[in-house]
């Protein structure tokens, strides 16, 4: 049951956090999503302003390499087949200038830069074309090349000589143009990113825990209140320190605990004087039952003294002894009410059981001959603390009733003490196989003055109960109609008796 409730608390927690969790996943995730979108975006705009930025350096640069393809200076040397100096070559500006001659053969480059020679070589093979293939006044911009971190293209031009536009060689021009940002910054951007994202949604699932654990920890409290009330325990007091809405709904729990309390009380005690006001109204009626009798009797001996009539002793005797007989049940009755409503106080002493058991058997003297008695006593049942004189009474009683239950078939009384195994208390059994009682004879057998008996008070069993409880003890009946009923008395054993 505790278990049960403690998961049922867990579950109510942790379908907080995946609430709280999803709550936080979605502006997180969307964060992200937008921002990845955007750092794609930026990139791609960066991608296109650089290309363009490029072709804003080419296109000056292809026609600078026109008119270097068509300087007479340049062509002339490349006729004569002359070495080519930077005289020959009339260009301003920051170009990368290389010159081919017929074959092909790279003649002059206006840097002395090993490493830009190396790289020229790999870009001559794979990306210049033969002399053969250039058409004039084509110009052909070689794809770009890595140099340095930054990138080289070129744009060279076939040169010719003017007036019968044969090819003498290859003029070429090329700029260094910074690189292109690579995709690996905005990888390592959308990494950076995601990671930051786990973070936020770890932390706020901590926070969401806590949060979760403020809620339901009260919660848990009434919860266990709620429990403790429905058990009956009416003292339960639910502590919640919150002095939020939990702590008045914690408040009003009490309250209404403590209200509950008072009316069980208040209904207690009216139950008790109910009970009461029927007794008395029995009482008044049975005490006006012997009454009449009582009195028709009177009058009709005094009308018999008065008129001398035969017979007189007769009628004396006759009515004397219906008085004699109503009185005697009268104070039968008040007797036993009297025992009933003087509600002594117990007066408890260090007793034995076993012993207030047998004095109650020998307290009945003589058990008619049909009847067998069987005694069962435990060794080993401790003294307590009882009102020796009320429990025999009590035991007494039950006794009675079984003997009476057993009169006309005769049967068999049996009478055990032991330890009951649960509490550990004392436990009396008295079984009889006589008359047995019907469910709704047992459901009344307490209640004062229920009786199936002719001259019976039904008070009997009322004081038994009355004596047990006082003991703060317990009993309870099993009965089947017709076959035995039998009477089970727990007795409390007291601490330091
Ligand atoms: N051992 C039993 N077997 C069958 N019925 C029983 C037994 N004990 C009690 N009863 C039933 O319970 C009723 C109430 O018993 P209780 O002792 O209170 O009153 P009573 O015996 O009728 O009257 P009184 O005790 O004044 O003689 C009895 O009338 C009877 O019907
Ligand atoms: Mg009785």
């Amino acid at each position: 049951m505790k278990a049960n409730r403690k998961t049922s608390a867990l579950k109510f927690k942790s379908k907080l956090i995946m609430v709280f969790a999803f709550i936080c996943l979605i502006p997180t995730v969307s964060l992200v999503l937008v921002s990845q979108l955007m750092i794609y975006q930026s990139v791609n705009h960066w991608k296109v302003v650089s290309r363009s930025l490029r072709e804003l350096l080419v296109v000056p640069m292809s026609e600078d390499a026109m008119q270097l393809a068509s300087d007479p200076g340049l062509i002339d040397a490349l006729i004569k087949n002359e070495d080519i100096t930077e005289n020959d070559v009339v260009l301003g500006g920051n170009y990368i200038i290389v010159v081919y001659n017929e074959q092909g053969e790279r003649v002059f480059i206006n840097r002395d830069d090993e490493a830009l020679k190396e790289q020229l070589a790999s870009l001559e093979k794979s990306r210049l074309p033969p002399i053969e293939e250039f058409r004039p006044g084509e110009i052909i911009i070689t794809g770009a090349i890595k140099i340095h971190k930054e990138e080289l293209a070129l744009n060279a031009v076939l040169c010719e000589i003017p007036e019968t536009g044969e090819a003498v060689g290859v003029a070429a021009v090329g700029r260094f143009i910074p690189s292109s940002p690579t995709d690996i910054g905005t990888t390592t951007l959308v990494i950076i990113l995601i990671l930051v994202a786990v973070l936020v949604f770890i932390i706020s699932i901590w926070i969401s825990s806590l949060v979760a654990k403020e809620i339901t920890n009260p919660i848990q409290k009434l919860v266990d209140g709620t429990q403790e009330l429905a058990k009956g325990n009416l003292n339960y007091h639910v502590k919640v320190d919150a002095r939020d809405e939990m702590g008045i709904l914690a408040d009003s729990f009490n309250y209404m605990t403590g209200k509950l309390k008072t009316n069980a009380e208040e209904l207690k005690r009216a139950e008790k004087a109910a009970a009461w006001q029927e007794v008395a109204q029995k009482l008044a009626h049975e005490i006006k039952n012997p009454l009449t009798p009582i009195q028709l009797c009177t009058e009709r001996l005094k009308r018999r003294y008065q008129s001398r009539r035969e017979g007189y002793e007769e009628v004396l005797e006759e009515c004397s002894s219906t008085i004699l007989r109503e009185v005697d049940r009268l104070r039968k009755l008040l007797d036993e009410f009297s025992r009933l409503a003087r509600m002594p106080q117990i007066d408890p002493v260090t007793g034995d059981v076993n012993s207030v058991v047998q004095d109650a058997l020998n307290l009945y003297g003589n058990f008619p001959e049909n009847i067998e008695i069987i005694t069962d006593y435990g060794r080993e049942i401790p003294l307590t603390s009882i009102d020796q004189e009320q429990m025999e009474r009590a035991f007494f009683n039950i006794i009675k009733n079984a003997v009476e239950a057993m009169e006309k078939t005769g049967g068999k009384l049996k009478i055990k003490t032991g330890i009951h195994e649960d509490s550990g208390n004392i436990m009396v059994t008295v079984s009889d196989t006589g008359s047995g009682m019907s469910a709704d004879a047992m459901e009344k057998l307490f209640t004062p003055h229920f009786s199936t008996k002719k001259g019976g008070t039904g008070l009997g069993l009322a004081i038994v109960k009355k004596i047990i409880d006082d003991h703060n003890g317990d009993i309870t009946v099993e009965s089947e109609k017709g076959k035995c009923t039998v009477f089970t008395v727990i007795i409390p054993v007291l601490e330091g008796a």
